[in-house]
């Protein structure tokens, strides 16, 4: 056996491992408290860490994120399905060639999809792994069975919550009714929340002792503290111009804290096998799951 045949064997035994991309969901109890924009702008720092980065936009009530972006998407999931599309072609690329693909009704509808159909999603949406090193997933705010699906899904799931009394309590809502699902396992799930519009640090950590509080003493869930965005007046100004605020003013408080939160996230756990479970798997969970109640 020469020595290049040698090689090609050692090759073939073991064949590259397929990359999965990370799925980082952001959800909220209530809306508002600014889950769009912390889906774009973790986007956004990723990106300039290097990383390619898709935003799965599937909040079904406000397309947010094509507004935030200002780049409207001709296609969505259901084109999959109904126009047979391919994934690659419904991705926009918008600024900085950060990929968004619109849910659209494609998602919400899933648990009344054929079979068949379910089959070219996932088979679709797992293809999302070779375009994407994070993906990043945009929901709908509330306790809704389409919004629980995709929690449940996740191995990662940022809460967006607000020092508000009422967001500290919709995001204890949340999380009990995460903690009450059937098929949600606490060992495989990691949850981060994230304070926005804090007056500062302080009342950032206050925030997250008060939920964490009442969370752990009568969910008896784990959850950590990713960081706390600060009340920006800049980002208010990048929304009314269509921007990520970590594009229109990088050096805002708003966007540094964005980058430390995204520097976080990597430093953390990106090697981590649980969060790199990849898109198939993703919505093999999903699926499993809405034909077993369904
Ligand atoms: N850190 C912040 N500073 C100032 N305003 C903010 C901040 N985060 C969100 N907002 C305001 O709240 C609005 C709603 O945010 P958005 O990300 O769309 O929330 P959601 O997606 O949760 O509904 C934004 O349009 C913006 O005006
Ligand atoms: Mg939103």
């Amino acid at each position: 056996m020469d020595q290049a045949e040698q090689l090609r064997n050692v090759i073939k035994m073991n064949p590259a491992p397929k990359p999965l991309a990370r799925v980082i969901t952001v959800t909220s109890g209530k809306g508002g408290v600014g889950k769009s924009n912390t889906s774009i702008n973790l986007a956004c720092q990723f990106k300039n860490m290097g990383y390619r980065v898709i935003i799965l936009d599937a909040d079904f009530g406000l397309a947010n994120i094509e507004i935030m972006f200002g780049a409207v998407p001709r296609h969505n999931l259901s084109d999959l399905i109904y126009e047979g599309k391919d994934i690659t072609e419904i991705i926009t690329w918008g600024p900085m060639d950060i990929g968004f693909i619109s849910g659209g009704s494609g998602i919400a509808n899933m648990s009344n999809l054929s079979h068949e159909y379910l089959n070219c999603i996932i088979q679709n949406l797992a293809k999302l792994d070779a375009n994407a090193d994070i993906i990043i997933i945009d929901t709908g705010a509330g306790i809704s069975d389409a919004v629980l699906d995709f929690l449940v899904a996740s191995g990662e799931i940022l809460v967006v919550t607000t020092p508000e009394p009422t967001s500290i309590t919709d995001s204890y809502s949340l999380l009990k009714a995460l903690n009450q699902h059937p098929r949600f396992s606490r060992e495989n799930s990691s949850i981060k929340i994230v304070a926005n519009k804090v007056s500062g640090e302080i009342e950032g950590e206050v925030m997250y002792s008060k939920l964490n509080t009442v969370v752990s003493k009568y969910l008896n869930l784990p959850v950590s503290y990713l960081g706390a965005i600060p009340q920006d007046r800049r980002l208010e100004e990048a929304v009314m111009q269509q921007m990520p605020v970590s594009m229109q003013s990088p050096n805002s408080r708003s966007a540094i804290a964005f980058e430390k939160m995204a520097y976080a996230l990597v430093d953390k756990e990106y090697d981590k096998p649980s969060v790199k479970r990849g898109m198939a798997a993703f919505f093999s969970h999903i699926i499993a799951g809405s034909k077993k109640m369904g």
